[in-house]
Parts: C-alpha cells; sequence; structure tokens
C-alpha cells in the first residue's frame, strides 16, 4: 500500500468523520419537515427501509471502490483498471463541486444565525421575516441592496472549512469530527429532553409515532428514497475519497451498518424535536421545511419556549456543526481529486478551490435575495425553461448528477467490477461479510432499477426526490 497516503488514525476517527459528512443540514432541517408532510410514522417506517435496502448497499459500494483502490473518485476507476468508468467519478465531483457552493452559504446563513440568538434574539423575535430578509440584503418595502451580511458569514464559514481541509486527514478532518460530532449528540440529546417537555408536545410526538396508512403514496415513497440518499451523502462518491483513507483491516460491512444507523438516528430525533416543539407552540400546520422554516418559522417555537434564548442558540449551533463536518467532506472529495490527479499542492488547491466555490455560491445568495439571476433547465414536462440561478443549482445536482452518479456506481459495481469484488474487498483480514448474496442482487438489479425510476421522473415529470 502507498504509504504516503493520508489514512484515518483510528476506527472511532472514520467512523465520526463519515457519520459527520452523512450528518448534515438534510436531517436536521429538511428531514422533519418530510417527515411530517409524509404523515408523521409512517413516513419514518419507509424512510428506513430506504436505508435499509438503497442506503446501507450503495454506501458499502462507494466505501468499498474507495478503499480498493485507494484513490480518489476519478482515479479510483482507473486504478480498478476500468479507465471508461471514470466519467463517474466527475459526475460526482462536478455533483459535489455545485452543492458546495450553495452549502457553504447555507452554512453562512447558520452561522449568522448562531451570533443572531446570541448577542440580538429580541431583534429575531420581533420582526422574524424581517430579520431573514435583512440578513440577505432585502429591505421590508422589497427593494433589494447588495446581501452582504450573508455574503460576509458565507466567507467566513468557508474560511473555517478551509482551515480544517488544510490540516489535512487526520489532524484537520478526524480531529475536528472528533470533537464537533459528540457535541453534536449532546446538543441534541438536550433539545430533545426540552423539546419533549414542553406542554402540548405530546401530540407532535403521537403524531410521529402514528401509522396512518392513508397517507401513503408513491411520491412518498421516492422522496423518502431521494432523502435517504441525499442524507447518507451517496452518489457524490464522496465516500469513495473517505473509503480511500481507510485501512484494509476495517470491517466495511459493520462500518457501513454503524454510520447509516447514526445518520438515521440522528435524521429521527430532528423529527422528534421539531415536530413536537412547533406542535406545542405555533400549531401543527406551521411544521415545514427549507429556509423560511429553519430561519423564520423558527423563531416563534424559541420565543414561545421557557429558555428558548439559550435554546435557539444551541439549534444553530448543532446545525452549524452539522453543516460544516458535511461541507468538510465535500471539499475534501474534491481537493483530493485535485491534488493527486494534477499533482497540485494540498494548501493552495485548498484556498483557491474554496475561493471560487464561494464566489459562485454569491451568485446563488444574491438570487436568494431577489436578483434575477437565471439558470437553465430542460425536462419533459415544462420544456426549455429558465428559473432562478439559485433553483437550477439545486435541480442539477439532486435531480441529476446524484441519480445519475449513484447509477453509475451500481452498474460499475453491480456489472463490471462485479459484486465479488465487493465481497472479497470487504472480506479480508478475517472479516466476514454476512448478507453477501442479498447485497449482490439489491446492487445488480433493485438499486439501479430504483434509481431509473428517480432519475425518468425528475427528466420527465420536473419532480425533484432529495
Ligand atoms: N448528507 C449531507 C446532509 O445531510 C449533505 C450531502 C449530500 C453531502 N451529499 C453529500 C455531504 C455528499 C457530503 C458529501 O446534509
Amino acid at each position: 500500500m502507498d504509504k504516503s497516503r493520508a489514512q484515518w488514525s483510528s476506527r472511532l476517527g472514520f467512523i465520526l468523520a463519515a457519520a459527520g459528512s452523512a450528518i448534515g443540514l438534510g436531517n436536521i432541517w429538511k428531514f422533519p419537515g418530510r417527515a411530517y408532510e409524509g404523515g408523521g410514522g409512517i413516513y419514518l417506517l419507509i424512510y428506513l427501509g430506504m436505508v435499509i435496502f438503497f442506503g446501507i448497499p450503495l454506501m458499502l459500494t462507494e466505501l468499498s471502490i474507495g478503499r480498493a483502490s485507494q484513490a480518489n473518485v476519478v482515479g479510483a476507476f482507473r486504478k480498478l483498471g476500468h479507465r471508461r468508468w471514470s466519467w463517474v467519478g466527475w459526475v460526482g465531483v462536478l455533483g459535489a463541486f455545485i452543492i458546495t457552493c450553495y452549502y457553504s452559504h447555507v452554512g453562512g446563513w447558520v452561522l449568522r444565525y448562531v451570533f443572531g440568538y446570541a448577542m440580538e434574539a429580541p431583534a429575531i423575535y420581533a420582526d422574524p421575516l424581517g430579520y431573514f430578509y435583512a440578513t440577505l440584503g432585502l429591505g421590508a418595502d422589497e427593494n433589494t441592496f447588495f446581501p452582504w451580511v450573508a455574503i460576509l458569514f458565507a466567507a467566513l464559514f468557508m474560511a473555517l472549512n478551509a482551515v480544517v481541509i488544510i490540516r489535512g486527514v487526520e489532524s484537520g478532518i478526524e480531529r475536528f469530527n472528533k470533537i464537533g460530532m459528540p457535541a453534536l449528540f449532546v446538543i441534541l440529546v438536550i433539545l430533545l429532553v426540552r423539546s419533549l417537555t414542553l406542554p402540548g408536545a405530546e401530540e407532535g410526538l403521537r403524531y410521529m409515532l402514528s401509522f396512518d396508512t392513508g397517507k401513503l403514496s408513491f411520491d412518498t415513497v421516492l422522496s423518502a428514497l431521494g432523502q435517504a440518499f441525499y442524507s447518507l451523502s451517496i452518489g457524490m462518491a464522496i465516500l469513495i475519497t473517505y473509503g480511500s483513507y481507510l485501512p484494509k483491516t476495517e470491517d466495511l460491512s459493520k462500518n457501513t451498518v454503524l454510520i447509516c444507523a447514526m445518520d438515521t438516528m440522528v435524521a429521527f430525533l430532528a423529527g422528534f424535536i421539531i415536530v413536537p416543539a412547533v406542535f406545542a407552540t405555533l400549531g401543527a400546520d406551521h411544521v415545514g421545511k427549507g429556509g423560511g422554516f429553519a430561519f423564520v418559522s423558527l423563531a416563534g417555537v424559541f420565543e414561545k419556549m421557557p429558555g428558548g434564548r439559550l435554546f435557539g442558540v444551541l439549534f444553530y449551533v448543532l446545525l452549524l456543526f452539522a453543516a460544516l463536518t458535511s461541507c468538510i467532506s465535500l471539499i475534501e472529495g474534491i481537493v483530493a481529486f485535485l491534488t493527486e490527479q494534477f499533482g497540485w499542492e494540498r494548501k493552495r488547491t485548498t484556498i483557491v478551490s474554496c475561493a471560487v466555490m464561494f464566489l459562485i455560491g454569491c451568485l446563488y445568495t444574491c438570487t436568494q435575495a431577489a436578483y434575477p439571476l437565471k439558470g437553465i433547465w430542460l425536462d419533459a414536462v415544462n420544456g426549455l425553461s429558465f428559473p432562478p440561478f439559485c433553483d437550477a443549482m439545486e435541480y442539477f445536482t439532486d435531480r441529476l448528477l446524484i441519480p445519475i452518479c449513484a447509477l453509475g456506481c451500481c452498474l460499475f459495481a453491480g456489472w463490471v467490477w462485479k459484486p465479488e469484488s465487493v465481497i472479497a474487498e470487504v472480506e479480508q483480514h478475517g472479516v466476514r461479510f454476512g448478507l453477501k448474496r442479498v447485497y449482490a442482487v439489491l446492487i445488480r438489479y433493485i438499486a439501479p432499477l430504483a434509481i431509473l425510476l428517480i432519475l425518468a421522473l425528475s427528466i420527465l415529470g420536473g419532480k425533484t426526490f432529495s
């Protein structure tokens, strides 16, 4: 094995870093709203099924490709002797690049709110929407000025990422996750206790444990599948990079199950925090998802809850850690690719790529702030369209790049490199791979068909499933 290549120093370090990649904004701010819309308990059940049948096999596949090849996302396919499949890595890197552009800016807004709750919570309570608008540079009378607050905080957020990446895999990424992830779990538990002890929280809790099959629909199932992929960081080949830093003695299948379990647990916990808290304070119909919910509606929740300001700060610190550890993994995937493929130096590569992604992200924030920048999109329902630039970025990654890259990984592992190679990669140093037959069937037939369906619906039906 290449001695000069970076490696995780311990199993725990790797697990926390991979869990840190998976656990992100997707779990804490997207998941609760989706779980609510999808019918509560029944959605949790479907989601769990998606993680088990599709999430675990795909994550295991990406990690195995990485560890077997000991290379970055693009180099991996070449090293395994299938140069023609490098496109899968390219799609992954492109997806990671676009996601980082906007993820880092949303991370910046989160950072803004940590400061906001700590220093001027009454101003947020007084006018939650106005405060959010002011962050984005929008005046109350709908006129737009430059969103410098959002951009400043995004720059700060990006700089934090760069500092960790420059320090390297072991003393940067691993060390940061070893602090950030336990902190995240502690905050989650504190918030859970706070939420569930609010008067009126039982109703929300009951909803999250209800199994109303009437809410079941095809759309819900597909939405759960897309959410599972996004949440587990699948389909961007980032896990190939993280897997490549793993020693051969590690049990990949066990680690995969553990990482998926942690990610799912955090998503569920976030659901059990947010939904009951909103039920108890604002009422059921205020549960929502996305930016408006995370930054605007939640203000009312914290305002009404005893000790709300402290819990507000804690909540945004939680989001911040989640966003940072995910963003770090995205950037590491890109930096590993650039340094290995082109022989560039790590520090300079990190600084330049972070700067470029930050600048492109500014366009995202500016469009959120109502500057009329347009992107381009094509699907069978609307034909050629010019959605706002920020939406176009998300369409490209969620509707196109993630499913294509995931499909590429499945086809590669199922039909080209073959499930036997994945199994052989797992079964080294006395490790046993329990359900290898099931894995082979899933990766060859079932997962590719499900992803094809997602792709067809997003191109033909103009739908987003992540
Ligand atoms: N999983 C992250 C979240 O839940 C976001 C994400 C999607 C991601 N794809 C990724 C992170 C790839 C790292 C790599 O928010």
